[in-house]
């Protein structure tokens, strides 16, 4: 069963006489229990994705689509509705695990504010929490509650959020880039601690992420952002081992294991994207019909995927 459905988001940011087509058009589903990632360059959309899916995008953004979490639309859901949802049902670990932490504050007071905000009382929420920091191998929680942000290594910073987060039993977990910034051992950890996440707590989670071994290691499903809109979406292990699309395969080819080899050019202009293909400008198979014609986004040998060349073949 689906336990999100999107369908045909889209997001745009008014810049001058024009707009930045942050994501165009993405539809996926998360089944109950999967972990769904998206992986991308930077700047693909992987963000925004998962900010317009809580509704926390700037109030300039325009969004057009429909989100159904849990048989509910979200956009058309009241403030005092969604804040039911948000931050409980649906609890998002941000990209920037430090910011989300305010530096004077100790480590405690911010797990009780947090709890206090969403209306659970203090003392069981921190029970519940000091139980979790535990489980996700942060040692010693009491000392740590009396400790500032600054005094925790990211890893452990990560940990606590993660700890705040599941503290809820959201039914969904949007993880965005928890391994960025991580030192080696950090990031090792990190690997551990969503495939406990996934595997001992059964969560649903989107996982947005830069890092694809941390994508091998738990993503179900995953979804490949290209310049706001999704180019191929498949099982995991075949994006990983055996993708169709050249981006894709441009991706993996850039990872350390497969011999970095670069994608070289640039994503193009988001406020005037080009005709035909987005990514034809780079691809090395692209053909005349690549610059001419938008290539829709098929189902293809189980998955789906945004590629002439798929077709043409
Ligand atoms: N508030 C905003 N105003 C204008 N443009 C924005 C805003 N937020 C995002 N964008 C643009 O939307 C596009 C998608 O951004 P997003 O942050 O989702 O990328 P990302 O894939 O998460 O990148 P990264 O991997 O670097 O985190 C980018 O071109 C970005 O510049
Ligand atoms: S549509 Fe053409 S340019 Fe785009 S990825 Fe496929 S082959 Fe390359
Ligand atoms: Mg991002």
């Amino acid at each position: 069963m689906n336990l999100l459905e999107i369908r045909e988001l889209s997001v745009e940011f008014p810049a001058g006489e024009g707009s930045v087509k942050a994501v165009s058009r993405v539809s996926f589903d998360i089944r109950e229990g999967e972990t769904f990632g998206i992986i991308g360059e930077s700047g693909s959309g992987k963000s925004v994705v998962g900010l317009a899916l809580l509704r926390l995008l700037p109030a300039n953004a325009r969004v057009s689509g429909n989100i159904c979490f849990a048989g509910k639309e979200l956009f058309f859901l009241k403030p005092s509705e969604l804040r039911k949802i948000r931050g409980k049902r649906i609890s998002l670990m941000p990209q920037n695990p430090a910011g989300a932490l305010n530096p004077a504050l100790k480590n405690g007071l911010q797990i009780g504010e947090v709890f206090e905000r969403r209306g659970i009382e203090k003392k069981e929420g921190m029970k519940k929490a000091l139980g979790l920091m535990k489980k996700l191998f942060l040692q010693d929680p009491e000392k740590l509650c009396g400790l500032y942000p600054n005094q925790l290594s990211g890893g452990m910073r990560q940990r606590l959020i993660a700890a705040m987060s599941l503290s809820f039993e959201p039914e969904l977990l949007i993880a965005d880039e928890p391994t960025k910034g991580l030192d080696p051992e950090a990031r090792a950890g990190a690997v551990e601690l969503f495939t406990k996440i996934k595997n001992e707590y059964g969560k649903t989670m989107l996982l947005i992420t830069h890092d694809l071994d941390l994508a091998h290691e738990v993503c179900d499903r995953i979804a490949v952002m290209y310049a706001g809109e999704i180019v191929e979406l498949d099982e995991a292990s075949k994006i990983l081992h055996s993708p169709g699309h050249p981006y894709t395969k441009g991706l993996i080819r850039a990872h350390p294991r497969n011999g970095l080899v670069p994608l070289s050019g640039q994503s193009p202009s988001r406020i005037k994207l080009p005709e035909g293909c987005f990514f034809h400008e780079r691809c090395r198979h692209a053909a005349v019909e690549c610059s001419r014609r938008h290539p829709e986004i098929q189902n293809h040998k189980g998955g789906r995927i945004r590629c002439h060349l798929q077709f043409l073949q």
